[in-house]
């Protein structure tokens, strides 16, 4: 630690006193082998005894899946937990934007996934700019994040005989991809509510709903609470706790638009970056490629269509630049399905980045269609006519629906129109390997922090993060398994009160 924090030494003649690239903090990661270190780490980590547990207050701010779900397995842990919601509920938060799945190395379909080749794909969709003891955490974590989600009653889709389905997602050359219809992330929200509430009719946890983090209370050091405003009062508080966990999301809305709801706002990071914790890669912005296009000048916000959309449907754009004709009027042979010429090993599967930046260049070339020309075509007619309606349906018939009632056109009749959105952020508040900020006692989970992502999310990665939370990313992340579990060591370990 000591040797880590020594800066180098000064360069003559100028004001900078560390070099590029040198390590100003300490990630706190687990030396020895990449499969081992996590279960290491946790072996020795200091325990609470459970009369202790109850002396102990931790504020969570924030509820979607990765704040709900660590602070039901905090209170389910025994701790005093009080969690601080801007929204009027707390499933109201942007976890629920994560539509078409959540990873986990099961190798149920025996395609030749593992732990190892999740953490290898996560890190190279990461392109190397992840931290490797993290991931290699996150894909171990996964598998116990589904059993966990099956436990709870999570509706994933299951095959005829009883099976877990699963699908393929961005960047992945295999089906990893566990989904409930294109409302996983939803359908992980509401697991997590529950869990939340069910500690909260135990008394473990207190929820207060419209309260807006003004500050984080940092003295000496180390955090000790927040100040909080009541929306719907306008009465100011202070809350003091031991340790203080922001699962607040990401900070896709410092864009014009987004996919995120406007109140998804960020500032409790923001503000806690004022008061000294660093953030880690924010220009790491996830933009989605299958958005519905902006149609207008007074839209407050973008809707995501799944990724996992572009498992049967096909993109496209004619041939002839500028071409007005009907999709349906126009042949075959003057579509330019570009995705799968360009890249023909991963197809319209591309990872989100990819097929980002091919859409934005079509565009700009002249190719895109529809009134504005910002958009290509997502079509499932192929899918449809070799499927049929029926498994077209069970797979994403609630986007088809979406879709139809934002647009006005159906899907079934007409391919959607779609162009790329902000959608996630990888970048966030810094944490070590146990989701701490530098600032001792103030936490980071979820999308809030610059985690384990890198600079390129794998698709369906998000919501592992946040379900980490359960076991702290998420016993119950993509967006709170992993993250929870991270956390509860965390605590342990770093909360010198907890020492039990
Ligand atoms: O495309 C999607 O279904 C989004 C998933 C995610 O945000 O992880």
């Amino acid at each position: 630690m000591s040797e880590i924090l020594t800066p180098a030494a000064p360069v003559k003649s100028s004001p900078i006193t560390w070099r590029e690239g040198s390590p100003i903090l300490d990630s706190r990661c687990p030396s020895g082998e990449l499969e081992k270190r996590w279960t290491r780490h946790k072996d020795n980590l200091k325990l609470v005894a459970p009369h202790n547990k109850r002396k102990l207050e931790v504020i969570v701010v924030g509820a979607g899946l990765a704040g709900a779900s660590a602070a039901a397995t905090l209170g389910e842990l025994g701790y005093n937990v009080k969690v601080f919601v801007y929204h009027n509920s707390p499933r109201r938060a942007h976890s629920i934007a994560a539509q078409g799945g959540i990873n986990a190395a099961k190798n149920y379909r025996n395609d030749g996934d593992s732990v190892w080749r999740l953490f290898y794909d996560t890190i190279k969709g990461g392109d190397f700019r992840a931290r490797e003891s993290n991931v290699y955490r996150l894909a171990e974590v996964s598998v116990k994040i589904i059993d966990h989600c099956v436990a709870q009653g999570i509706p994933f889709a299951r095959e005829y005989g009883g099976y877990l389905d699963t699908r393929s997602f961005g960047g992945a050359q295999l089906m990893r991809t566990f989904y409930a219809r294109g409302q996983t992330g939803q359908q992980l929200l509401l697991g997590a509510y529950a869990a939340l509430q069910r500690q909260v009719a135990l008394g473990n946890v207190q929820v207060y709903y419209n309260h807006d983090v003004l500050d984080v209370v940092v003295e000496e050091g180390r955090a000790r609470g927040i100040i909080v405003r009541n929306l719907i009062t306008g009465e100011l508080h202070r809350v003091a706790a031991h340790a203080v966990v922001l699962a607040t999301g990401g900070y896709g809305n410092a864009y014009y638009l987004s996919t995120n709801a406007k109140l998804s706002n960020a500032t409790a990071i923001w503000r806690a970056h004022k008061r000294g914790a660093y953030f880690g890669n924010p220009s790491f912005v996830q933009i989605h490629p299958t958005c519905i296009p902006q149609s207008g000048e007074y839209q407050s916000k973008l809707t995501l269509m799944s990724e996992s959309l572009r498992n049967d449907g096909r993109v496209w754009v004619p041939r002839t630049p500028g071409d007005k004709r009907r999709p349906q009027d126009i042949p075959e042979s003057e579509r330019w399905y570009y995705l799968e010429e360009w890249y023909p090993s991963f197809g319209n599967l591309v990872p989100r980045d990819i097929a980002s930046r091919a859409a934005k260049r079509v565009c700009d070339m002249g190719y895109g269609v529809g009134p504005t020309g910002r958009a290509v075509y997502l079509d499932f007619s192929d899918a449809i006519k070799r499927l049929g309606r029926e498994v077209i349906y069970q797979r994403y018939g609630n986007l088809f629906e979406m879709y139809e009632e934002i647009t006005g056109e159906s899907p079934w009749e007409t391919p959607m129109r779609i162009y790329p959105a902000v959608h996630y952020t990888m970048g966030g508040l810094w944490v070590d390997y146990n989701l701490m900020t530098n600032i001792e006692g103030l936490y980071a989970i979820g999308e809030a922090n610059f985690s384990d992502h890198g600079a390129n999310r794998l698709g369906a990665s998000a919501l592992m993060q946040g379900a980490g939370g359960w076991v702290l990313h998420s016993a119950l992340y993509h967006r709170g398994l992993l993250g929870d579990a991270a956390f509860r060591e965390a605590f342990h370990r770093y909360g010198g009160f907890c020492s039990g």
